[in-house]
């Protein structure tokens, strides 16, 4: 409930400030103008700006409560509000009653700035407080392409403080005397001295000040917040770590496994994060009798969800019989993923997967698929995921699956894509991730969930 009226007080604050812009308007006119009805009219005006006042003052007390505003500015705002509010009772009672006529100019034009300086305050909680300047330029996260080469500062620690420190320590706000918005503002470090010492993450104030509790006072970013993830803090203090380097790319600083799978992550967010890879709509169930005919041949086949009739098939890098394939044809509508590591390409077993329209993810690592076997996954309108890493295709050969709308992320690792393709390879797939791995293939955590239960159930 107080949350409830809390919110109304947007609604309620504009009463008051345009029942006091009128006030100040015929206060104003008064002083001029011969007729007594602007002078008369100021004692109802006064009342009704005093009522609605103490209404808006409630209701933002109300919606102080529900949290997630900076405490300085909103503490400024609060008592500038409470202030102007005293202020026009005060004033009220004095032209009423006629009195101290010399301090009511006075009371009339300190309220005229208090309107102002509360009214800015409040628009800056809310729009946050550049909210009048009108030169902001948007920071634009990069995106991470290559990993290995990518730049440890600029790719891949910048972008946290971006997100998580300038709206207080850049340019515009420097909280602490600290600005964190280039290389020589967080080198200089705040009031307290340096921000971080290189190759010392647990004596770096950042990292000190990101792992206190959160209600700490000191604790960053303060609570209430977008707070650093674990992920995050780790990331910076092996950053630091490593040197705090501002150039160095991610293949030159030491990496540990934990680091590399956060890494990893970074530049293949689309595994975890994006939508699920199976199609909205659920489809009829596949014949049991021709599930049941693969997994006698050792094939790993389930379905990708409970209750979902949509299948992943894994052939755990095995080289399958020509009747697996003529089995998953018939049910090759049901396939959603499918798994063909190391798979020899022959005996039409190319066409079936190109038969499979509703395929998501299709991992043929390892396997002899050559260049110009690739135009027959141009059909796979549905393909978000193509692992391709350890094969001998080449930028000639992916350049038939240009037109695929949908591919989010291709895996091309060991690969024969030269240095000197990637550019084009880029170009080729503004909007597609692409891979180049030298660190862990991903494996989609999912599914090999799954298969750890078909493996029990079949020993
Ligand atoms: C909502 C505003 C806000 C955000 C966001 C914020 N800070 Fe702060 N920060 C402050 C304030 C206020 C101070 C000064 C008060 C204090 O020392 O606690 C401060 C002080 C600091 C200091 C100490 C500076 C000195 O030398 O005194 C460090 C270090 C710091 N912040 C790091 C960070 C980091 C790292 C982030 C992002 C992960 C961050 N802050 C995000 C408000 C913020």
């Amino acid at each position: 409930m107080t949350s409830f009226l809390g919110h109304f007080h947007p609604l309620f604050v504009h009463l008051p400030i345009g029942i006091l812009v009128v006030g100040l308007l015929f206060k104003a006119i008064s002083l001029k103008s011969e007729n007594p009805i602007y002078e008369a009219i100021l004692p109802a005006v006064l009342l009704a700006s005093f009522v609605s006042s103490v209404f808006s003052a409630g209701s933002g007390y109300l919606l102080s409560l529900s949290g997630g505003y900076e405490k300085d500015l909103l503490g400024y705002h609060q008592w500038a509000g409470i202030a102007l509010t005293v202020l026009t009772g005060v004033l009220y009672f004095l032209v009423t009653k006629n009195k101290i006529k010399s301090l009511q100019n006075v009371f009339w034009i300190v309220s005229a700035g208090l309107l102002g300086i509360t009214g800015h305050l409040g628009g800056s909680l809310t729009h946050g407080e550049n909210f009048l300047s009108f030169s902001e330029e948007k920071y634009q996260k990069p995106v991470i392409v290559n990993l290995p080469e990518a730049k440890v500062y600029t790719e891949i620690i910048e972008p946290i403080f971006a997100e998580k420190c300038w709206s207080c320590h850049s340019a515009k706000k420097q909280k602490g005397g600290l600005r964190m918005d280039g290389k020589a503002f967080i080198t200089k470090g705040g009031e307290d001295g340096a921000a971080f010492l290189a190759h010392q993450a647990a004596k770096s104030r950042i990292i000190l000040r990101a792992q206190l509790n959160e209600k700490d006072e000191e604790h960053m970013p303060p609570a209430g917040k977008p707070q650093l993830t674990e992920k995050e803090i780790k990331l910076i203090a092996w950053w630091i770590n490593e040197g705090a380097d501002f150039n160095k790319k991610v293949k030159e600083l030491k990496a540990t496994a934990e680091i590399k799978s956060i890494l990893a992550n970074l530049s293949t967010p689309s595994i975890s994060q994006a939508e699920p890879d199976v199609p909205k709509e659920n489809i009829d169930a596949a014949d049991e009798k021709v599930i049941a005919l693969i997994k006698n041949e050792g094939v790993a086949i389930v379905p990708v969800a409970i209750n979902s009739n949509y299948l992943l098939v894994n052939f755990n890098g095995r080289k399958v019989k020509e009747t697996v394939w003529e089995n998953l044809k018939k049910i090759g509508d049901n396939v959603v993923w499918l798994k063909a590591k190391n798979l020899t390409v022959g005996n039409g077993n190319l066409e079936v997967i190109q038969s499979m329209k509703n395929l998501c993810q299709l991992d043929l690592s390892g396997s002899d698929i050559k260049n110009e076997d690739l135009s027959k996954l141009a059909e796979l309108k549905n393909l978000r995921v193509l692992n391709l890493n350890y094969t001998n295709v080449s930028l000639q050969g992916l350049e038939a699956l240009k037109n695929l709308k949908s591919l989010r992320s291709i895996y091309l690792f060991s690969s024969k894509i030269s240095k000197t393709d990637w550019p084009k390879l880029k170009a080729m797939f503004p909007k597609t991730q692409l891979d180049s791995g030298n660190y862990q293939v991903p494996t989609f955590e999912k599914d090999t969930l799954i298969l750890k239960k078909e493996d029990l159930v079949s020993e």
